[in-house]
């Protein structure tokens, strides 16, 4: 389950503390189960997948897309796997380490390993949120923040998106204070 992690260095990992402080943020961060089959847990479980195998990782949680397409009207979804021998790795998790944000809103679904997002409140105090497998977040657009790995710089997350051309990085030069 998610943990989040405020300025004070106090953690929060009741799902009540954690949503009180991100509401605020507009963020919203739910919990779905992951897929149980033998062959997606295998999908989930290995370093690196092919295109072929990514697409059939992506069916076994589809059921979220066609819900979050007619709910909120998203167009497209991809899976992202990121792995320490991932060639590029650093230059691609750089562009995300500095606080920005995006026309659209960051949809993600964290599928295995774990990740960071960083958040900068109305009084621009900073909070981090660890993300894990099973919590889907919906960072919403103009909200500050930022995103890293954490030591073992593993992740798998479908990204949700309702237009691609709006999810550019504007960064903000906002000092990010968590790490
Ligand atoms: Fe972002």
């Amino acid at each position: 389950m998610a943990e989040l992690r405020l300025q004070d260095g106090s953690r929060l990992t009741d799902p009540t503390d954690i949503a009180a402080r991100l509401t605020p943020l507009g963020v919203t961060l739910r919990h779905w189960p992951l897929p149980e089959a033998a062959r997606a847990r295998a999908l989930l479980a290995a370093q690196v997948l092919a295109d072929p195998e990514k697409e059939e990782l992506l069916g076994f949680v589809d059921h979220r897309f066609r819900a979050l397409a007619a709910e909120s009207g998203y167009q497209a979804r991809d899976l992202i796997v990121l792995h320490e021998d991932l060639p590029g790795l650093s230059e691609a998790l750089a562009k995300f380490a500095d606080v920005h944000y995006h026309d659209d809103d960051e949809v993600r679904y964290v599928l295995a390993g774990a990740g960071y997002f960083g958040f900068v409140g109305a009084d621009g105090e900073q909070m981090l949120l660890k993300v894990v497998a099973g919590d889907y977040i919906n960072v919403p657009a103009r909200a500050e923040h930022w995103f890293v790995l954490g030591d073992a710089p593993r992740i798998k997350a479908v990204r949700y998106f309702t237009d691609k051309a709006g999810w550019v990085p504007v960064y903000t030069h906002t000092a990010v204070l968590l790490a």
